[in-house]
């Protein structure tokens, strides 16, 4: 068998259309495709459709039409448990009457992955996020930027095939905002495997992305590096 770690990771959206009523289409023929070590970051104003093709590369929406593919695989009309994704959402989510360590924990608990592996892995991201004495605290004994760390050490340990990322930094002053992006760069720049980061903040676009999709109105206007953007 292969180890998880060598495998092609691969994204792929295909003709993707979203259509909640007639009138309201935030998704429109969307095709796109994120590699391993790729970090694609989609820009554009409020109400462009960001989230929502988020939600439907998640499986938390249906496609009114096209498809979600991963590692060359359909994967359209499978629910969001069967898609080995991880998202760091906006609000970042933790459980308020977990400790940092269960929190960490959850979604490899629900997967039921074994309890040693947990063990080990839960120290490998804590060691490499500098959580090691947060690790009983719960989410209301912790700052914003603690919080945020806490959020992404959840997903790292997944090892998923895709991340997904709703605006992740959304919540921080300007200082830890700066911070935490040179961080989340070096770390999701080491994970081979595909990111699709959300933001309307065009510096965080440019720094962070080695792709930047530029949507406005639920099309794709540009496709490109960084520089050529
Ligand atoms: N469940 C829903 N039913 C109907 N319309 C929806 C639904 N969810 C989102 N929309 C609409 O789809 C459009 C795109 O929403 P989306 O959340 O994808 O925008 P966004 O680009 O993420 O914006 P923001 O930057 O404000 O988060 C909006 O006009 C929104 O009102
Ligand atoms: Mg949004």
């Amino acid at each position: 068998m292969k180890d998880e770690r060598t495998i092609d990771r691969k994204l792929e959206i295909v003709g993707l259309r979203k259509a909640y009523t007639p009138k309201v289409v935030p998704v429109k023929n969307i095709s796109l495709s994120v590699g391993a070590g790729e970090f694609l970051t989609l820009l554009g104003p409020s109400g462009c459709g960001k989230s929502t093709i988020l939600r439907l590369i998640a499986g938390l929406e249906q496609p009114t039409s096209g498809q979600v593919l991963i590692n060359g695989r359909d994967v359209s009309r499978l629910g969001p448990g069967d898609r080995n994704i991880a998202m760091v959402f906006q609000s970042y989510a933790l459980y308020p009457h977990m400790t940092v360590c269960e929190n960490i924990a959850s979604g490899m608990k629900l997967r039921k992955t074994p309890a040693g592996e947990i063990q080990q892995r839960i120290q490998e991201v804590s060691d490499f996020l500098g959580l090691d004495e947060l690790m009983e605290r719960k989410p209301g004994q912790l700052s914003g930027g603690q919080r945020q760390r806490v959020a992404v050490a959840r997903t790292l340990v997944r090892r998923p095939d895709v991340f997904l990322l709703d605006e992740p930094l959304s919540n921080l002053d300007a200082l830890l905002r700066e911070h935490v992006r040179a961080e989340l760069k070096q770390l999701f720049g080491s994970q081979n495997a595909p990111v699709v980061y959300v933001t309307h903040d065009q510096t965080e676009a440019m720094t962070l992305s080695t792709k930047v999709a530029v949507l406005n109105n639920g099309h794709l206007q540009q496709l490109d590096t960084p520089e050529q953007i």
